[in-house]
């Protein structure tokens, strides 16, 4: 009796059980297919515009950290002209760097905001020399240009009364003592979040600053869903209390593989997010293409930084290293969108991608290798041929350590000859037979002797 009860029991709740399953599946195939271009995409172009680039110091941190004062650093709207500004030259330049988004800063920690907001006054519109909405133009380019639209929207607006925080040392108040002044600021912040919505409907969102306050006093539930309501394909980063769809490394390359899912390094070219003179130290673009193989090779996508400058052009530094990007990228587009992470290091000594089938495995070779050739190893597959992307020479290769009475795979010397060699990076695709299948045993050959 009390075990026909029990199958009676478990008999009921195995249509829940399933309903929760296929929610469960459904849920994960949608977040699968909304994510697939952004995983594809690879390349982002980071874009910090403001005030800030007028004296050439720190967005919004040079006051914060009192290295100028408020007052001081709200003179730079004055020289916020943007008189050059080419919005349309701006997303060219993108689209040539082989990017697929673009992510720009509408409104940074400082409150300005880039296009004409109804809420307040703090904006390129109402306060600025540019006197015109200098945000609008820009997306509409990167519309054109097939480009996917991110916005960037500081949580923490440090100059509004309505905020709490105001400088390292001087805070407003605390939520607790005046709620309402907070609701206030609550109403101000997702109004600008509405508004960017309807006008620029963006592909991504991406918060930032969010540590100045817990889920529940910024509302995370109720912004999330606004703005998945408006759109549930838009992505949204991390950044809202992890909250979001994909995590944000910001300046350290990940060294070992990130064990999320989708992951993007948001990356400077110099040390600096806006633009600031002073700061020569950029990576080379060799540097850039190194980290943003590593990138590729980890699964992940990079999110390279500009700063351009007050009148809206770009540092001839930033554009060079685009426009080497570009070069690079163009040549080996194969082997850098839509692939997934490669296979682990003891496979081959160097960074590596796969196609999204698994059966072409790509060889980033960073060097001029000193005999010629590129080892790879412990692959089981049937080799069916090797070529240079983007050049398109077949190339010869011989297997090594190969015996027939085991399944040791052995060691593939792939020739690669000098004049196939690219400026920055070399890529090999090695088409396999099937997908790609890794030799995992300890020993090799000699195991059974
Ligand atoms: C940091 C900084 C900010 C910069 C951002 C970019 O969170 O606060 O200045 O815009 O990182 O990732």
């Amino acid at each position: 009796m009390i075990n026909n009860i029990r199958t009676l029991i478990v008999l009921l709740f195995i249509p829940f059980l399933f309903n929760a399953q296929t929610k469960e599946n459904k849920d994960s195939e949608f977040q699968e297919q909304k994510m697939e271009w952004f995983k594809d995409a690879k390349l982002g172009i980071f874009i910090h515009w403001g005030i800030y680039a007028v004296n050439g110091i720190s967005e919004s941190w040079s006051f914060y950290n009192n290295y100028i004062s408020h007052e001081d650093y709200l003179k730079q709207l004055k020289g916020f002209t943007a008189k050059k500004y080419n919005p349309e030259y701006w997303a060219k330049l993108i689209a040539e760097s082989g990017a697929k988004y673009a992510v720009i800063t509408s409104k940074h920690h400082d409150g300005f905001a880039l296009w004409d907001t109804k809420y307040g006054n703090l904006n390129a519109v109402k306060s600025s020399a540019a006197k015109r909405d200098v945000l609008t133009p820009f997306i509409k380019e990167l519309r054109k240009n097939n480009l996917k639209v991110g916005i960037y929207f500081s949580l923490p607006d440090w100059s509004s009364d309505l905020y709490t925080d105001f400088t390292r040392d001087i805070k407003r108040y605390k939520i607790a003592e005046e709620p309402k002044r907070w609701e206030k600021f609550k109403k101000y912040y997702q109004g600008q979040l509405k508004e960017l919505a309807t006008k620029y409907n963006p592909d991504v969102w991406w918060f930032d600053g969010d540590w100045e306050h817990n889920d529940k006093e910024w509302d995370v539930p109720k912004v999330k869903a606004m703005l998945l309501k408006n759109n549930p394909y838009t992505i949204i980063n991390s950044r809202l209390r992890q909250k979001g769809d994909y995590d944000t490394p910001e300046q350290g390359l990940p060294i070992i593989k990130p064990k999320s899912k989708y992951w993007e390094l948001c990356m400077t070219m110099n040390e600096s997010w806006g633009y600031q003179p002073a700061d020569k130290h950029y990576k080379s673009s060799q540097q850039i293409i190194d980290i943003f193989v590593d990138c590729i090779s980890k699964g992940g996508n990079l999110l390279l930084d500009i700063g351009p400058k007050a009148d809206g052009t770009i540092p001839e530094e930033q554009v060079k290293i685009l426009k080497d990007l570009g070069r690079w990228t163009k040549k080996h587009s194969k082997a850098i969108y839509g692939t997934e992470a490669g296979i682990p290091y003891e496979y081959y000594y160097g960074p590596t991608a796969l196609s999204k089938d698994s059966t072409t495995l790509y060889l980033y070779v960073r060097d001029i290798p000193k005999d010629g050739k590129v080892a790879i190893r412990g692959i089981k597959n049937k080799i069916n041929r090797i070529f240079v992307v983007g050049n398109g020479a077949i190339l010869d290769h011989e297997v090594f350590s190969k015996v027939y009475w085991s399944t040791y795979p052995g060691l593939t010397y792939i020739d690669l000859p000098k004049q196939v060699i690219d400026e920055n990076y070399t890529v090999i695709a090695v088409m396999l037979e099937g997908k790609i299948d890794l030799y995992d045993k300890v020993h090799g050959a000699n195991e059974s002797n």
